[in-house]
């Protein structure tokens, strides 16, 4: 079984996408101060409801997605597709959006912005002490995060489980799960991503089994609009 990711840039981002979301999207989008911000959350929502709407006979527009936060109940929560039998992972960095989509199992997807990070600071809740040991550079620390991350939210409980306590394997072996605290066998596929230069980028499936993994912009998915010119 097949995982699609797709690659958004944020200058794909139209104002008719607005349109394809729920006015609880919508509320959430608009509480955003930074105007980039609100842009990224904008094209992973539309892009999920377009990617959604391609795999089932609803219109995007019509697509169920459903965001209730499983500590609070607030609608910030991990987006599901009731009904549909497909699973969903968004992300978002600098000028990227992603968006991976499969029938196979809980997916998570992260991806990072190369420049700028604070190794040094991050490290402690990124990097178990082995890891740290080891000194990585910015594209090892960053294989190793978006590695942990992306396993992070396919569990669902993103960072209120320490990415230092989840041990992936290093930037120089093919990724694999190695460890997650209290899930002695936590069955996971793990790949890492090309999603653009100056970026790093995995992808985690809850399966023991092996899962295609096909990257795609996602331009053509957004012209697919009917009211795209
Ligand atoms: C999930 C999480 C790791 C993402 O971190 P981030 O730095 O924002 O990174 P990303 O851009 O990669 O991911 C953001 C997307 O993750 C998704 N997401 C949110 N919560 C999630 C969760 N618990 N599990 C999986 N995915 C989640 C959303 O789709 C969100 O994007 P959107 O709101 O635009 O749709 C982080 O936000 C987190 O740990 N959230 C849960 C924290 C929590 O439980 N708080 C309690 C609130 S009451």
């Amino acid at each position: 079984m097949d995982c699609v990711v797709w690659w958004a840039r944020i200058d794909d981002y139209r104002p008719e996408l607005d349109s394809l979301l729920s006015p609880v999207e919508s509320a959430r989008a608009a509480r955003l101060r930074q105007p980039e911000d609100r842009v990224r959350q904008v094209l992973g929502a539309a892009l999920l409801r377009l990617a959604a709407a391609s795999q089932t006979e609803a219109s995007a527009g019509a697509v169920v997605v459903d965001r209730t936060c499983s500590r609070c109940a607030e609608a910030h929560g991990r987006p599901t597709l009731p009904g549909t039998g497909l699973h969903a992972s968004i992300t978002h960095s600098g000028g990227l959006v992603g968006l991976a989509l499969t029938r196979a199992a809980p997916v998570g997807l992260d991806v990072e912005r190369v420049s700028g990070i604070d190794i040094e600071g991050l490290s402690p809740s990124v990097l178990h002490a082995s890891e740290r040991a080891e000194s990585p550079n910015p594209s090892g620390f960053l294989t190793y995060w978006t590695r942990k991350e992306a396993v992070v939210k396919t569990t669902g409980d993103g960072l209120n489980t320490a990415l230092a306590d989840v041990q992936v394997t290093g930037p120089m072996d093919p990724a694999a799960l190695l460890s997650y605290p209290g899930r002695a066998r936590l069955p996971a596929y793990l790949a890492d991503l090309h999603p653009a230069e100056g970026y790093r980028a995995a992808v985690a499936i809850l399966t023991a089994a092996p899962v295609g993994v096909l990257e795609r912009p996602a331009s053509r998915l957004l012209c697919a609009l009917p009211f795209s010119p």
